[in-house]
């Protein structure tokens, strides 16, 4: 990560280009809301970044700016919104056919909304089968489809005249896939480019094209794309921040509060089945097993490494975690999920917690977006390169190096991002020892 204490950021002046693969309710939820929110018509509410602060020094003291008065951070004025998608509507009629959001507030900005087009995707029906779209590039090779995308990126850092850019994916999850030889290094994933190597997906054809220009790219989806060596070694080269994946909403995001919640007061576990509607694209994509299994193994991951049954075999040794996913499309984005948690409490005996949250996806999803967009940024700024771990807040899958396993409570989480900013600040970190205020 290349992190020093008090280093100098660049400046945040100037236009930040924000472009997102994947126009859809993701994507559009959060330009529309970014949108909004410049105009006075709406709150950033979730966002980190907009709304949240960070205490510094000693609690008695009362320094508890906000973070975006204390870190340089793009001004929502000076961002600018661009993507690809393998349909050609602008993000306008996307944002109106997903209908996350109200006519009534679409309306307002519809012609900032209008002039956001998509640029031609590079996509592989066999990455997502469910879906199938016209808008796509044709190219020789995947190495042509990956210069192309660059071309894409350099044209719209000239068009509206960016100092800076970030890349997120918000496209449809792919199916599930493990790092193969072709993504060892970099010369083997660039041999493999020229080759047209079925293992290379269009995800990492992105994650490829932003880091070989040394633009910060983030993973919001589960698939394999930038957490592979080949794309960071080229991250090292290119100086370039990555992050990731799989933005952290709503049933994990519940999950990784409760969970450390319970093995702080030491309850077992013997169980916790989660099962979700959803009646969105996204949720038709993840209807497909193949791409189910991506998301699958992103959900599941989190209670293993929160609850460490190593360390605590009579509690967590054993317990049963499912988690389901039903496409029901009466429910649109407006998911419902239900957990079912069976836990055991002094000399055994079991109690239980159901959660039923209504959550909106997308909802969760933009303030995430916008966050990392900002925070990626001041990451590249600040010089940091490769994997941002202090970023895992964010995601149900931390990117993390292979000798630590990534760290997936969220209250540990945040203080990992908030110390983060404190020492890019040369400020102390907060330890909450505490103990001066007894001496
Ligand atoms: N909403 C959430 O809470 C949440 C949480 C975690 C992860 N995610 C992930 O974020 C992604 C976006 O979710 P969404 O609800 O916006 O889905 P969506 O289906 O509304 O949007 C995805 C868009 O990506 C496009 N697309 C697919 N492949 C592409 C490619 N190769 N290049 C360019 N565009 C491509 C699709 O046409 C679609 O418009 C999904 O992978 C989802 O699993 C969402």
């Amino acid at each position: 990560m290349a992190l020093k204490s008090g280093v100098n950021v660049a400046s945040s002046e100037g236009t930040l280009g924000v472009l997102l693969p994947g126009l859809g309710a993701v994507a559009t939820t959060t330009i529309a809301g970014c949108l909004a929110v410049r105009r006075g018509l709406a709150k950033p509410i979730g966002s980190l970044c907009e709304m949240g602060t960070i205490r510094l020094g000693k609690r008695s003291e009362d320094r508890v700016p906000r973070i975006r008065d204390y870190v340089s951070l793009s001004s929502l004025d000076d961002l600018v919104f661009g993507g690809w998608d393998i349909f050609p509507d602008n993000a306008y009629e996307a944002a109106k056919s997903c209908g996350v959001l109200a006519p009534s507030d679409l309306e307002p900005i519809r012609d900032e909304l209008e002039a956001i087009e998509p640029m031609r995707a590079v996509f592989f029906r066999d990455y997502v089968k469910r879906l199938d779209g016209p808008h796509v590039k044709q190219g020789a090779s995947k190495m042509a489809l990956a210069e192309a995308l660059m071309a894409d990126i350099e044209a719209f850092r000239a068009r509206n005249g960016c100092a800076r850019m970030v890349v997120i994916w918000c496209g449809s999850t792919e199916i599930y896939e493990e790092p193969s030889d072709v993504h060892a290094s970099r010369a083997a994933f660039e041999d493999g480019l020229r080759n047209s190597d079925p293992a290379i997906s269009p995800s990492q054809i992105y994650a490829y094209a932003a880091a070989k220009l040394g633009v910060p790219f983030v993973n919001g989806a589960p698939n394999l794309a930038a957490d592979v060596p080949a794309i960071l070694e080229l991250c090292r080269e290119t100086s370039t921040p990555v992050a990731g994946k799989d933005f952290k909403t709503g049933q994990t995001l519940l999950k990784t509060i409760l969970a450390p919640g319970f093995k702080a007061r030491l309850l077992g576990l013997e169980g916790w089945y989660s099962t979700n509607i959803l009646g969105n694209r996204d949720g038709e994509v993840l209807d497909d097993p193949e791409s189910f299994k991506t998301k699958e193994t992103s959900k599941l991951g989190v209670l293993d490494h929160i609850l460490q049954p190593d360390k605590y075999p009579d509690l967590y040794g054993d317990f049963y975690h499912a988690v389901r996913i039903n496409y029901y499309p009466p429910r649109g984005d407006n998911k419902e999920g239900w957990d079912n948690i069976d836990l055991r409490g002094w000399m055994g005996y079991p109690m239980q917690i159901k959660v039923n949250f209504l959550c909106r996806d997308s909802i969760l999803a933009a303030p995430i977006v916008l966050d990392l967009a900002l925070l990626m940024d001041f990451a590249k700024r600040a010089g940091m390169q490769g994997i941002q771990e202090w970023l895992s807040f964010y995601f149900k899958s931390p990117m993390a190096p292979a000798s630590v396993y990534p760290e997936h409570d969220l209250f540990i989480q945040l203080i990992k991002l908030k110390n983060t900013l404190r020492y890019t600040k040369g400020d102390d970190l907060i330890t909450h020892l505490g103990a001066e205020y007894y001496d």
